[in-house]
């Protein structure tokens, strides 16, 4: 099936690509319409389904009050000279399944979906979402053979968001006035940063006991799977959808703002040739830079302990794609 649209393509205008229009591809072409950061190319292998979800879209428009271009397509030609491209294409999780389990599927769905879409687009930012975040953005920096700076996973700002709701849900205060920052890889190996987080500036450990931080921390690792259980149909995704429109928005208006982001690490942190979040100050043209924060040894450790895990499973995805 061919693209549909409301109307030609403008080409000066930003475009975002999004692969994969299912839950999270879908919101997030919402967020970014409205909140008239681009247009948006909406590409799914569904035949209909991201021209249903366009059309649907751009219906809401008038209402909604903005005239960003949505096109829905099956043809990776119409995806043409994006500055940012999303990969949410894949299968997401189930109830009992880790996210581990979601390998053998995506692997071969993120190089396939990252390889044509560069493409069409050669000088496009990449942001990946599908999971296992991590190893799903190192295989697709290594189809792209982008610089790493143009290609980065989204999992750190969504599980910051997680352990800051939680905190402010626990403290009964505004949600915007806490900040958090989630570390390491998408899982269980994640690390929060409780030591970091506040509320307006005023430590979280100063005002929550020990034990309660605890009890938050382990709420966060869990986050993603809490939302699998209650729901038996799949995963989060308005969460995820704010959280890479986030990514999307600080890039398109260069905003540079610090944000935790799955990024190809070259021996910060101690760890090299390996994919985890860490924070990054995101602008123009992507990670401007990534930051070294100090950590304790527990911290540390940890984030090697992630890294680990990382490392080991971009080894079975690599065996996979070779056909072991
Ligand atoms: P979904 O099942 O609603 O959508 C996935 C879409 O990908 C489907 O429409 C499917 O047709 C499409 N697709 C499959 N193969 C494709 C291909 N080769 N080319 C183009 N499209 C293809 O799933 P949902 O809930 O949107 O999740 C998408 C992915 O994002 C999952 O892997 C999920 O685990 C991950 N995820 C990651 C998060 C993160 O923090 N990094 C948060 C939430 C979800
Ligand atoms: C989440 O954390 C499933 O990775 C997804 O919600």
């Amino acid at each position: 099936m061919s693209s549909s649209s409301d109307s030609p393509i403008v080409c000066n205008l930003p475009r975002v690509t999004i692969i994969g229009a299912g839950r999270v591809g879908s919101t997030l072409a919402q967020r970014i319409a409205e909140k008239n950061l681009a247009d948006v190319v909406l590409l799914d292998i569904i035949p209909g389904m991201p021209q249903g979800l366009a059309l649907d879209l751009v219906e809401a428009r008038g209402i909604e009050l903005h005239n960003r271009q949505i096109i829905g397509t099956n043809n990776y030609a119409d995806t043409f000279g994006s500055q940012i491209v999303v990969i949410t294409a894949g299968i997401p999780r189930k109830p009992g399944m880790s996210r581990d389990d979601l390998l053998k599927t995506n692997a071969k769905i993120v190089v396939e979906a990252a390889k044509s879409a560069i493409a069409h687009s050669p000088n496009a930012i990449f942001i990946v979402v599908t999971n296992p975040l991590d190893v799903m953005t190192y295989l697709a920096w290594q189809a792209t053979s982008l610089p790493r700076d143009r290609i980065m996973g989204m999992a750190g700002v969504l599980d910051s968001a997680r352990f800051e709701t939680f905190i402010a849900l626990e403290l009964g205060v505004l949600p915007a006035d806490v900040k958090a920052m989630v570390l390491g890889s998408h899982g269980d190996l994640m690390v929060p940063l409780a030591r970091y987080a506040t509320v307006n500036g005023v430590p979280v450990t100063e005002l929550l006991d020990a034990a309660t931080v605890e009890r938050l921390v382990e709420r966060t690792r869990n986050g993603g799977a809490e939302i699998v259980e209650l729901m038996q149909t799949g995963g989060a995704f308005f969460a995820p959808a704010s959280a890479t429109s986030v990514m999307v928005e600080s890039i398109l208006l260069n905003q540079s703002r610090l944000l935790p982001v799955a990024t190809y690490l070259q021996g910060e942190y101690g760890l090299e040739d390996v994919v985890i979040g860490v924070p990054c100050n995101l602008g123009c043209g992507g990670i401007a830079r990534v930051l070294e924060l100090g950590l304790t040894d527990g911290e540390r450790e940890a984030l090697h302990t992630s890294a680990q895990s990382v490392r080991e499973n971009i080894v079975r995805a690599q065996e996979i794609l070779a056909g072991g």
